[in-house]
């Protein structure tokens, strides 16, 4: 038996960089290995208002950059959250397993409760539980996410815990995180403080994966570095630098060493142009594929249609075993 794995993302902003390196890249590379299964977390996405418009093309927009970056939709299963309604059932029972005190320690609702505070809804409260919901349906093996979303899968498995506890266990699988060693945490281009966030209001923060050539190559070359002249890295000291030199060494499989051996005696300005070229080169037939996909909506509503299907076919297996075992009228 093949292990299962499961990842989304949420469909808000542009995909970046980050996304990438610390998700998508790690996606491609299991889909030979094991029965995965990619979706996009469309429902996650309202817990900050969307335009309906936006939100629908942007969907579009998500699923073409998946398959552009090289997740294959035979090989896996790629789908919608929207389509499967098993998610929010099961987030339902969850949610009335949950205590509040563990929602409330979750760093991402107290970081999203500040930005958005015009808009603190019950959702952006309850998010992380629609998560564990995504993960658990599927009887995941490994979630492969970037850092910041380890705290996230903790909570799914203390999920697991509550309901063993009353339930008994055999009805769910134990979930881990599986995070990249490398760009797990790919930092804001001009604040390298933060995380790169796709949902950044400022566009220099962020590469997005469908950016064109000029617009990666101001980008980068307009990144925060420090005032010193050594090519080394040291996130604590040189954070801008070192955040260049990750994605660097993660897109051209070179090691940190092996960068830094090259770049002895040479300037920040030499390995921007560099990687700016590198990650151009690497974006391009991306982008080019991601064009020609969005030329036809049809044909990404077949794909999208048929991956839902499957994906429901196992999620009712467990809600059907998740409704019996707490007691739901079945027929
Ligand atoms: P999202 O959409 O914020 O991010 C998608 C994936 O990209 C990773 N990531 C990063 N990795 C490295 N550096 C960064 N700067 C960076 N920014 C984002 C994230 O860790 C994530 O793996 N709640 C999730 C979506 C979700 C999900 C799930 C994921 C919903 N249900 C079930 C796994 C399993 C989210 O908003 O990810």
């Amino acid at each position: 038996m093949k292990k299962i794995i499961l990842s989304g993302s949420t469909v808000t902003g542009d995909l970046t960089l980050g996304n990438y390196i610390g998700a998508i890249n790690n996606w491609k590379q299991l889909q030979d290995q094991y029965d995965c299964l990619y979706f996009l977390a469309d429902l996650h996405a309202l817990t900050v208002y969307q335009d309906p418009k936006v939100l629908r093309e942007r969907t579009y927009s998500f699923f073409a950059q998946y398959i552009a970056l090289g997740l294959d939709p035979k090989k896996n299963i790629i789908f919608n959250q929207s389509h499967v309604h098993e998610h929010t059932e099961l987030a339902w029972i969850l949610t009335c397993l949950t205590p509040m005190g563990y929602l409330n320690r979750m760093t991402q609702f107290k970081e999203k409760s500040e930005k958005h505070v015009k808009n603190i809804n019950a959702g952006l409260f309850t998010y992380p539980i629609l998560m564990a919901a995504d993960i658990l349906l599927y009887q995941t093996d490994l979630v492969p996410v970037g850092e910041d979303q380890r705290q996230h899968l903790e909570l799914c498995r203390d999920i697991v815990g509550f309901f063993e506890n009353r339930y008994g266990p055999g009805v769910f699988k134990m979930p881990e995180a599986y995070v990249g060693k490398m760009g797990a945490r790919i930092m804001s281009l001009q604040d390298p403080d933060k995380k790169m966030s796709k949902s950044d209001e400022n566009d220099k923060n962020f590469v997005s994966i469908i950016d064109d050539a000029k617009k990666i190559e101001k980008k980068i070359k307009s990144a925060t570095t420090d005032s010193g002249t050594d090519i080394k890295f040291d996130p604590e000291n040189k954070a801008g630098l070192s955040n260049l030199m990750t994605i660097y060494s993660v897109l051209s499989g070179k090691s940190i060493a092996e960068l830094e051996k090259a770049y002895e005696g040479k300037m920040y300005g030499h390995l921007k142009v560099d990687l700016a070229e590198l990650v151009v080169e690497t974006l391009k037939p991306v982008r080019e594929k991601y064009d020609d996909l969005m030329k036809n909506k049809d044909h990404l509503d077949e794909l999208l249609k048929s991956g839902a299907d499957r994906a429901q076919v196992k999620a009712r297996v467990t809600l059907d075993q998740v409704y019996k075992t707490v007691g739901l009228l079945k027929y």
